[in-house]
């Protein structure tokens, strides 16, 4: 692991408009490196996707700030997103919505591979001779598990699990230093949500990205994952090593999240949910003992 993070996060809290406003992010602090797979976990409502937003840029902070390589994030302002800002990618739940239906598969990766070209010209760069990356659209299509003529297709011919190769393929291909997957998986069938898993962590490692993982369900993250932040209300609750939370989690709401996840039995996992009656402590748990 490289000592310089590719975001840093410090004390972000994100407040939407209301009487009162509803608090989403309530003082989040993290560092993400390069190389690494981090898992951003808990159920439905946590504050997961304003918390990738804000790491993005599209959506600012009521307070706290986000730098991307040593820089403060400059969120989206009047112009669009600042160019450097495409070192951020994200890939979403619906591949369906995030893909453009009317285009080739093809067109949609050489859009990525085109974002790179920008930034790199943009910022005065050059990816150096030996950068195993692709350059063709059909090679990423390959290394993402399907066919080199399947450039030719349009989303809708794809299977869902398809569509989130492909929009990893378009997201990587734009050689991100960071890519958040917000909740990538969880629109697909069982059987194939860790096949999409590892190979999302394992190309974005490759090319040497940190993959952020968020989902509901911890039992997939920890397949992927290197280390695992637990998310509750707003908070992170707990952080560690993947295998020290799955074996030894100290936070009551992380136990409650491993006491709810079901032992598969062939017919598929149900989601994670902790009991919604219970009021679990704000505190994160201290795990330096
Ligand atoms: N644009 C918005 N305006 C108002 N409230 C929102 C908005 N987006 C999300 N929320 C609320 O903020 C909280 C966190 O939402 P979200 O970040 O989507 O959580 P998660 O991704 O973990 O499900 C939820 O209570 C949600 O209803
Ligand atoms: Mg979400």
């Amino acid at each position: 692991m490289s000592a310089e993070p590719v975001i840093q996060a410090r004390d972000i809290v994100v407040e939407y408009p209301g009487h009162p406003p509803l608090r989403a992010v309530d003082g989040v602090s993290f560092d993400l490196y390069p190389g690494e797979v981090v898992g951003l976990v808990g159920e439905s409502g946590c504050g997961k996707s304003t918390m990738a937003r804000v790491l993005t840029g599209l959506l600012k902070p009521t307070a706290g700030e986000v730098s991307y390589l040593g820089q403060p994030l400059r969120p989206l302002g009047i112009g669009g997103r600042a160019p450097e800002l495409t070192g951020i990618q994200m890939v979403f739940q619906d591949p369906g919505s995030s893909l453009n239906p009317r285009r080739r598969v093809g067109k949609q990766i050489q859009d990525g591979i085109d974002t790179a070209a920008k930034r790199m010209a943009c910022l005065g760069q050059r990816l150096s001779r030996d950068d195993p990356a692709p350059i063709d659209p059909a090679e990423w299509l390959v290394r993402v598990g399907m066919q080199a003529s399947d450039v030719r297709r349009f989303p809708h011919s794809l299977s869902g699990g398809q569509r989130q190769r492909v929009a990893t393929a378009r997201a990587l291909a734009a050689r991100p230093s960071v890519l958040i997957g917000d909740e990538p998986i969880s629109a697909l069938d069982a059987s194939t949500q860790a096949k999409v898993a590892h190979l999302m962590g394992k190309l974005a490692v490759s090319q040497g990205a940190c993959l952020l993982f968020i989902s509901h369900d911890l039992s997939v993250v920890r397949l992927i994952a290197d280390r695992i932040m637990v998310m509750y209300r707003g908070r992170i609750v707990e952080r560690g090593p993947t295998a020290e939370i799955w074996s030894e989690p100290r936070h009551p709401y992380t136990k409650a999240l491993l006491g709810a996840i079901p032992v598969p039995d062939g017919a598929g996992k149900l989601p994670a949910v902790a009991d919604p009656g219970v009021a679990y402590p704000l505190e994160e748990a201290d795990r330096t003992g």
